[in-house]
């Protein structure tokens, strides 16, 4: 079974790229089929993993405006062992030509079925918004959404909006969306502040944070531009052992929950 994941939080520049690139490298170093799936106008996670999206014949907004079938917009990337459905510049139209089309909020589920279980694991990156690009995430996300939260002052706010808006599409779109987990990142351990507010979102979201935090590292800012994962741009560094390490505990707890079933 195929787990879909989208990394979405409306507020900018929190880790969600870097998550998706990150966590999806390290899932196919252990093995996992992985698929990125890039539904951001930005296409950061399409280059950060060394993708140039201007020589791209198709991606995400064919999916998504032509009903292109996914395996048709997947590329394979050998040397990181996953596949990635690439973004396009285009796509910043896409929130607005999408408005009048039929199922518009299931487009990127549907162009994903004609993928379903070829992955183990399909990880969306969302733009930081909650518009329909995102709402297409959400409703293609049938395990739920990952959060990653930035260890900053008001850390918080927007997340009430964003619970509001799973919750609205779990009612009418995806009755099986959840809050997989929250990720706290670029913690920098020597200040209150981080500490704070690791604290203040376990007790607002409590048993929804994942035990591991990523700290503030200089080494996962650099490596989107060498078109690299961490695992191999740097993969001694903090940054890269943090993400090895929330891998492991999000498999351990995927497996959990399909041993609970
Ligand atoms: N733990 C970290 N330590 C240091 N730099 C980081 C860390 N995580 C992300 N960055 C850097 O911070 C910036 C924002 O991260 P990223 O692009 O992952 O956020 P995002 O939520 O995807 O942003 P957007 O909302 O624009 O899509 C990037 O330059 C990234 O390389
Ligand atoms: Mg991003």
């Amino acid at each position: 079974m195929t787990k879909i994941y989208a990394v979405v939080n409306q507020k900018g520049g929190v880790g969600k790229t870097t998550t998706v690139i990150n966590l999806g490298a390290y899932l196919a170093s252990k093995g996992r089929r992985v698929l990125i799936a890039d539904i951001d106008p930005q296409a950061n996670a399409t280059s950060g993993i060394g993708v140039n999206k201007y020589d791209l014949q198709m991606s995400m907004y064919n999916l998504l405006l032509e009903e292109t079938a996914a395996a048709d917009v997947t590329h394979p990337l050998p040397e990181f062992n996953l596949d990635i459905l690439p973004s396009h510049p285009s796509l910043a139209g896409a929130e607005v030509e999408l408005v009048n089309a039929i199922g518009r909020e299931y487009r990127l589920r549907k162009g994903l079925e004609t993928v379903n279980g070829r992955y183990d694991y399909i990880l969306i990156d969302c733009p930081p918004s909650l518009g329909l690009l995102t709402v297409n995430a959400l409703t293609a996300a049938k395990d739920g959404v990952l959060i990653p939260v930035q260890c900053e002052y008001l850390a918080l706010e927007g997340l009430t909006q964003l619970v509001q808006t799973i919750e609205l599409v779990r009612k009418y779109l995806n009755p099986a969306l959840a809050i997989r987990g929250l990720i706290m990142t670029m913690y920098d351990g020597r200040t209150n502040l981080s500490r704070q507010v690791v604290e203040e979102v376990r007790s607002y979201f409590p048993g929804k944070v994942f035990r591991t935090i990523v700290p503030r590292n200089i080494r996962l800012g650099e490596a989107p531009s060498y078109g690299q994962p961490i695992s191999v741009y740097a993969p001694k560094s903090p940054g890269a052992i943090a993400y090895q390490i929330l891998t492991a505990e999000l498999l351990k707890g995927d497996a959990q929950a399909k041993s609970g079933d």
